[in-house]
């Protein structure tokens, strides 16, 4: 249940004020392209039941790098809820996201799964581009690799939700919460995708692509996606 003093979302760059429990986006199953949630390649799109089905496939440019899936919200917001229901990618060196970017900021507050790391999800928060400069502090930056409680999130889609206001943010699983951090102030668009960065060690790379058994790529599910704007009371 959500209950919003107000709801405020930013459409084309222009502020708007909604009405009262209005929902920005609200995609309950995937059943192709849609205009609050645009999706793209490189890589494969699919859907599936219901569900979107993110692959990443071997470079086709000679290169090691995987050819990433990304889609993007429409509107950006300033304070909201993002919840998705999410099957991650197997294999190491895959990732799978779920973000909140402003690109001009540098801003931005995640869930990211490694794929061979399949009973946890990573919890992030970068606050004006924190990878990029020194010094950091923990109000600024903050990664924490937390149990989901299942064998495999491959297997099993949990719910996955980050809940942002001007005073904190929280990232829960199934309706725990699994952290809590300070907060962030842009407004940012909702992404998911999945990706590969052969240089990052963290992720567990590179992917061997030369490897006959990687030449169909890896594949995340996306089951639904909610987003509700403005700040949630409860
Ligand atoms: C990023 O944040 C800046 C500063 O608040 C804002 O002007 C801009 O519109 C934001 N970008 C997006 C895509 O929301």
């Amino acid at each position: 249940m959500h209950a919003f003093s107000a709801l405020v979302c930013f459409v084309w760059g222009q502020l708007m004020v909604t009405a009262v429990n209005s929902c920005c986006i609200d995609i309950p199953s995937f059943s192709g392209p849609n205009d609050a949630f645009v999706i793209g390649g490189p890589g494969k799109v699919d859907y599936v039941d219901g569900a979107l089905v993110m692959t990443l496939l071997p470079p086709n440019d000679g290169g090691d790098t995987g050819l990433s899936v990304i889609g993007t919200s429409s509107i950006s917001l300033l304070y909201g809820t993002v919840e998705a229901v999410i099957q991650q990618s197997t294999s190491a060196g895959v990732v799978t996201y779920l973000t909140l970017i402003n690109q001009t900021t540098k801003d931005e507050i995640d869930f990211e799964w490694i794929g061979n790391e399949r009973q946890t999800v990573w919890t992030n928060f970068f606050y004006r581009g924190l990878r990029e400069r020194d010094p950091v502090t923990l109000n600024e930056i903050w990664s924490s690799q937390v149990s989901t409680g299942s064998d495999d999130n491959s297997e099993i889609a949990h719910t996955y939700k980050i809940q942002w206001t001007p005073d904190f943010i929280s990232w829960s699983v199934d309706g725990t919460i699994v952290h809590w951090q300070d907060k962030n102030d842009s407004p940012m668009t909702v992404n998911v995708g999945i990706w590969n960065d052969q240089d990052v060690v963290w992720a567990n790379g590179p992917i061997d692509w030369k490897d006959p058994t990687t030449a169909n790529g890896f594949s995340a599910k996306v089951l639904s996606l909610k987003v509700w704007c403005g700040v949630d009371l409860e």
